[in-house]
Parts: C-alpha cells; sequence; structure tokens
C-alpha cells in the first residue's frame, strides 16, 4: 500500500466512538471514546444512550485523532483536513442509531471538504486488523518536521511521489482464512483476494464473544465480561466442568453458542441453586466455560483446515485479546501437521510480511499488534479504506449512501 495515503476514520458501529488517522498500513491515531461505564447499568447496550453518546463525542474524537497524527508525523504544526486524501466510515453491521451518527458526521465533512469518502464494512475491519503497523515503520528520514501548514502539505505531497506504490499484497500468501470473534459475529472467512470474501461458516445464534458476556452476567461479572472471564480462567480450571461441544454432527463449518449458554445457567441452578459461587468455583467456572466456547471454534477450525489448504490465519475481534484463544489457534494448527510462524508486528526489524508461504508446510499466524486493534476502533476501518481507494471504491454518490445495519462482508 501506498505508505503516504493519509486517510481520516470514523466508527461508530456501536459504543465506542472512535477516530483514527492512518498513512497507508500505519497507524498515526486510533481514538476510542468508550461508552462503556455509560452502559453498565443496562449489562448491554441500550441503542438511545450510545446514540446520544456518540453525538457528543464525535468531532472533539476526530480533532484528537487528526492533532495526534500531527505529533506520530513529528511535525509541529497541525495536520488538517485537507492534508487527508481520503475519508472513510462504517455504514454497517452495527447498531442503526449508532451508525447513523458516523455516517452522517463523514458525509457532511466530505462535502465541505470535496474529500472522497468511502463506506466501509466493519467485520472486513476485523478480518484485516492483524495487517495494521505500528508508527515505528516511520523511519527516521521520514519524519515530517515543519513549521507550517504549507510546509507540511507541500512534506507530504514530495513523500507521496517519492516512494513507490508497494500495495499489491505479494507478500501475503493465499489463501487467507481470517478468523473474526467479537461480540457481534463469529465467523470463518476465506479469500485469494482483498475485497473478495467467503463466508465458510458463522455463528447461527449468538456471538462467542456475547455468549461469555452472557454467562459472565450469570456470574456477576460485569460487563464486558469477556475480559474478566479471561482472568479469572487464568486461575481456574477448564477442566472442572465438561462443557458439551456443539454441532458435531453437521459437516457445516457454522457454529452455535446458545446452547453453551443454557448449559451455564441449568448447570448454575442445578449445582448452586440460589447460594452464589465461591471464589475458586467462579475462576472453574470461567476457565471451563471459556475453554468450552474456544474448544467450539477450535473443532470447526480443524475441520476448515482438512478441506483448505490455507496458508495464513488472521484473527481479529474483541475476543482475539484473549491470549488462551490465541494459544489454542497455534495448538490447532501444529495439530494439521503444520508448523506455525508469527508474524512478528511488534519487531520492527522484521518484515511485516514474510515472505515464506506454505511449500514448506507452515501456516502464518497474524494477529492485531495491540488489544486496542481487537475492539471496536477507527484504525482497522482506515485500513480497509486504503484497499477500497486504491481500487477506486469511494462512493459516487453521497445523498443515497445510507447505514446497513445488516451488511454481511460476502455481499
Ligand atoms: O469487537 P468488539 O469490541 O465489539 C464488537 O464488534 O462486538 O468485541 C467485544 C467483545 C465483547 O463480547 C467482550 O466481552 C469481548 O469482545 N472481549 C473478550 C476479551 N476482550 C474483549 N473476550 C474474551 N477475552 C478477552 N480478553
Ligand atoms: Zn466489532
Amino acid at each position: 500500500m501506498n505508505k503516504y495515503l493519509l486517510i481520516l476514520a470514523v466508527d461508530t458501529s456501536c459504543d465506542d466512538t472512535s477516530a483514527a488517522v492512518l498513512r497507508g498500513d500505519t497507524v498515526l491515531s486510533n481514538i476510542i471514546a468508550s461508552q462503556t461505564e455509560l452502559h453498565r447499568p443496562y449489562g448491554g447496550v441500550f441503542p438511545t444512550v450510545a446514540k446520544q453518546a456518540h453525538k457528543e463525542n464525535i468531532e472533539p474524537t476526530v480533532k484528537t485523532a487528526l492533532k495526534r497524527a500531527s505529533i506520530a508525523l513529528g511535525n509541529k504544526t497541525k495536520l488538517t483536513i485537507n492534508n487527508i486524501d481520503a475519508l472513510a466510515v462504517t455504514v454497517g453491521p452495527g447498531l442503526a442509531p449508532a451508525l447513523e451518527v458516523g455516517l452522517n458526521f463523514m458525509k457532511d465533512l466530505a462535502i465541505k471538504s470535496q474529500k472522497p469518502l468511502i463506506a466501509i464494512n466493519h467485520i472486513e475491519g476485523h478480518a484485516l486488523s492483524a495487517l495494521a503497523q505500528r508508527n515505528h515503520s516511520l523511519k527516521k528520514n521520514d519524519t515530517l518536521d515543519t513549521k507550517n501548514s504549507r510546509q507540511l502539505e507541500k512534506l507530504i505531497e514530495s513523500n507521496k511521489k517519492k516512494i513507490s506504490d508497494n500495495s499489491n499484497n505479494t507478500n501475503i500468501n493465499y489463501p487467507v482464512l481470517s478468523i473474526v470473534v467479537s461480540g457481534g459475529h463469529t465467523e470463518f472467512i476465506l479469500f485469494n483476494k482483498i475485497g473478495e470474501y467467503q463466508i465458510l461458516g458463522s455463528s447461527i445464534d449468538d456471538a462467542a464473544g456475547e455468549c461469555l458476556d452472557k454467562i459472565g452476567r450469570m456470574l456477576n461479572l460485569g460487563y464486558p465480561a469477556g475480559p474478566i472471564m479471561e482472568k479469572f480462567a487464568h486461575l481456574g480450571n477448564p477442566k472442572a466442568i465438561d462443557f458439551p461441544l456443539p454441532m458435531t454432527t453437521t459437516k457445516s463449518f457454522d457454529m452455535s453458542f446458545s446452547g453453551l449458554k443454557t448449559f451455564s445457567r441449568n448447570y448454575i441452578e442445578d449445582h448452586f441453586g440460589d447460594t452464589s459461587l465461591n471464589q475458586q468455583q467462579t475462576y472453574d467456572f470461567c476457565a471451563s466455560a471459556q475453554y468450552g466456547v474456544f474448544r467450539h471454534i477450535m473443532y470447526k477450525l480443524s475441520k476448515v483446515l482438512e478441506k483448505y489448504d490455507v496458508a495464513e490465519i488472521w484473527l481479529g475481534g474483541g475476543v482475539a485479546a484473549n491470549v488462551n484463544l490465541r494459544k489454542m489457534i497455534r495448538e490447532t494448527i501444529k495439530n494439521t501437521g503444520k508448523k506455525v510462524s508469527n508474524s512478528d508486528t511488534k519487531n520492527p526489524k522484521l518484515s511485516p510480511y514474510p515472505t515464506s508461504n506454505n511449500q514448506i508446510n507452515k501456516i502464518i499466524f497474524r494477529t492485531p499488534y495491540s488489544k486496542r486493534l481487537c475492539m471496536d476502533n477507527a484504525a482497522i476501518i482506515g485500513l480497509v479504506a486504503g484497499y477500497k481507494f486504491k481500487r477506486g471504491e469511494n462512493v459516487k454518490k453521497l445523498e443515497t449512501l445510507s447505514r446497513l445495519p445488516r451488511w454481511k462482508i460476502g455481499d
């Protein structure tokens, strides 16, 4: 990707207002105004509360993203909308009233600034999130140090010309299997090209994160329960309770998590009735439930890997932050007889795009470089926008663009 393409992206798909600036695949800023505290009393996201908070947060969030990106570029002057090449916004899937706020804001900005706007699918953001690069990829002599905005613009322009376009993804080994595990989606997405996706399987009911959150609620862990469950799971025994393995009699790669939720409720009622679980019982329950949820994903993943000879596996979505899930994916890959090769985006000395391929019998496993990139954030939206912009996929008629709360990535 052209390293010097500057994109300003916004995501208001659920309960976080986020804005980010990217230079190619490199994240210059990624601001998230979290609404978690506002929704905590409801034990889930309350749409009208989310809409109001997005309205209040959007402008300051965008301003901060531009300001932080200026700092990341090493200049002393303000990066303004004039320096941006394209705008990007999530149009779906997500909560309709929440999506609307980001979409209207970015439409207005696109009209005012005369910049192209790119409409992004939130799940595609999670699916490609492992490609995002840290800002340290900026070399010293790339640093823009300028005293006024005209100079800054000139420098950005000259850098754009200087650096050739290396966005052909020749270093990505296909086919890629992207596993998205979030609070709203659990999907296996196969592709040979960025932008052309085949959904191999997805949850037919609750998403994996949603299931963890609902089980966590039964244990009074608070909202969202996923991260707390992970902490508690480290202190418990994953084999203490034998959770059922769903969907083993069907050949489809679809998953179902609602049975695990029901199993939890029945187990708690049968074994504890009205009494609360003690601390160790809670830890054991968390470890076993988490293991039960992930084991189901691994079972289906192993079936996918039996059928498809994938060269790379990418993980994304809120639950991708879970260390245990990552470990279980590595083990599942090893069980296929192939080696796991981690793409080490934390180490600037290593190329983010390994040149090896599956001929040497390994699968490259890529994960987002930070927890922030796993959760809902605008950097992953800006990342996808870079690829779409290069394919000329900006919105041609702004007036007709509207939110798509149920937009599927393969559509
Ligand atoms: O991607 P995300 O921020 O929002 C959606 O698009 O859904 O995912 C949120 C989900 C929640 O269900 C949350 O409990 C879960 O991700 N989550 C985790 C962890 N961190 C967040 N689940 C398990 N372990 C974690 N460390
Ligand atoms: Zn998400």
